[in-house]
């Protein structure tokens, strides 16, 4: 997709670069016009960089590739972050004294505006007015998040987190973000399906990390098999040893708080979420900034864990907690368990048992022992169901296996809610 990211002038400007970064790691084309104030914030530079390709906010430079015509008609999307005060009337009163404010004339796809100021600015009538002007021609301004502002003081006016603002703009851009998202015919045409995979890596220094066996390979092959279903696909990734299919919205994550966020941010506007990453259960209860010495005169250091959350039972509160209505009453949970039996049951008991304690829909078994399913291509695994349906095996190639995976997704989401 062909995105326009505008950045206007405001300390926000920084955390732009990571917006940008989530951007072209999912695949996107960005040129990035930063306001002349901008770029007193983050240098022109840092834009070049990140985005590959030369930045300018004149109509005046490159005046024969006719951009202050050609990038609005041309872009799939558009996003100002952080949209000033400034900006946003510039814009809602059609001015075109730059680059950027021509782009938005000129824009023929959707528009989206992530504002950031001071609380009063915000508040002020003119602003109201002007972000009620945007909204009536069609644009998306989102509400700023609340909290710190850049003084003292706090309130309504913080930019939205990067991920927030990415997740809003491929929603708005919807279909025309993946061509086939959605679309494509098959069982899952038409749903949105977020898909977690890969193992975690919790930081101990700025060099080492905690993490697990997981190689993404059963993750990537899910959301593959949701792609040939026909579904939107959502992929939040952790560490892996595969590049996830083409086709699927990437989000790439590190640490299980990490995943933790994007997955409840993805998860509202799901019809089914996926839970097929090894999330640790614990992390590091002091990361240090720099990197841990050895030192002849003192014992080696001592880890001290704590537990991280467990992301699989938040999905399914805030399913619960969430009003009744849009996608949160008939959504489909789904888990992962690796289990090996042990002295206090076998694989199935105590699959059986996690089924009831994470309070999910399903819940696919793989049986674990090292070397014996992470990073193999060959995997059996019985899919239990929370709603009394029998267990069902699957084994063969983690294709195989995700493809018994979806058809059974699918055929659950037909009985709570059926398509059309
Ligand atoms: N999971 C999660 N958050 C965690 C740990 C696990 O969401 N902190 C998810 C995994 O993605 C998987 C499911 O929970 O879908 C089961 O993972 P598993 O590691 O087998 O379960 P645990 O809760 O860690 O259970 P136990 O340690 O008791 O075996």
């Amino acid at each position: 997709m062909r995105i326009i990211l505008g950045v206007g002038g405001g300390i926000a400007a920084y955390k732009v670069a990571s917006l940008l970064r989530l951007f072209t790691e999912a695949g996107h084309d960005v040129t990035v016009i930063p306001t002349e104030a901008a770029t007193r914030f983050v240098g022109t530079a840092t834009w070049e960089a990140l985005s590959g390709k030369p930045v300018s906010n004149s109509v005046f430079d490159d005046v024969e590739k006719v951009n202050h015509v050609r990038l609005g008609h041309e872009a799939d999307l558009i996003v100002v972050a952080p949209a000033t005060a400034d900006l946003l009337a510039k814009a809602a009163t059609g001015q075109a004294g730059d680059l950027l404010t021509n782009t938005l004339l000129m824009a023929h796809g959707p528009v989206l505006f992530a504002p950031a100021m001071h609380s009063e600015m915000w508040q002020h009538p003119a602003t109201r007015a002007n972000v009620e002007t945007l909204r009536s021609r069609g644009a998306t301004v989102l509400e700023p998040a609340v909290g710190r502002l850049t003084g003292a003081d706090s309130g309504p006016g913080r930019l939205p987190e990067p991920e927030v603002i990415f997740d809003a703009a491929l929603a708005l851009a919807g279909a025309a973000a993946v061509p086939s998202a959605g679309n494509a015919p098959g069982p899952l045409a038409g749903r949105t399906v977020t898909i977690t995979a890969g193992g975690t890596r919790e930081a101990l220094d700025p060099v080492r990390f905690l993490g697990n066996r997981s190689s993404g390979k059963q993750g990537a092959a899910l959301a593959q098999a949701a792609l040939d279903a026909g579904a939107r696909v959502r992929f939040l990734a952790a560490h892996m040893d595969v590049e996830p299919p083409s086709g699927v919205e990437l989000v790439r994550v590190e640490s299980a708080l990490e995943l933790r966020e994007a997955a409840l941010a993805a998860a509202p506007e799901s019809d089914v979420v996926i839970m097929a990453a090894a999330v640790a259960d614990f992390r590091p209860a002091e990361v240090s900034d720099t990197k841990i010495k050895k030192k002849d005169d003192q014992d080696a250091p001592l880890l001290r864990l704590v537990r991280n959350p467990d992301i699989l039972r938040e999905l399914v509160e805030q399913r619960g907690s969430a009003a009744v209505g849009g996608k949160h009453s008939s959504q489909l949970i789904v888990g992962f368990a690796a289990e090996t039996g042990d002295a206090d049951g076998d694989v199935l008991e105590h699959a059986r048992a996690k089924l009831a304690r994470k309070g999910c829909d399903l819940l696919v078994v793989n049986h674990v022992g090292i070397g014996r399913v992470f990073g193999q291509d060959e995997t059996s695994v019985v899919i239990l169901s929370g709603h009394g349906a029998g267990p069902q095996s699957a084994a063969g190639s983690k294709a195989d296996v995700a493809a018994a995976v979806i058809d059974r997704i699918g055929a659950e989401l037909e009985r709570v809610s059926p398509a059309g």
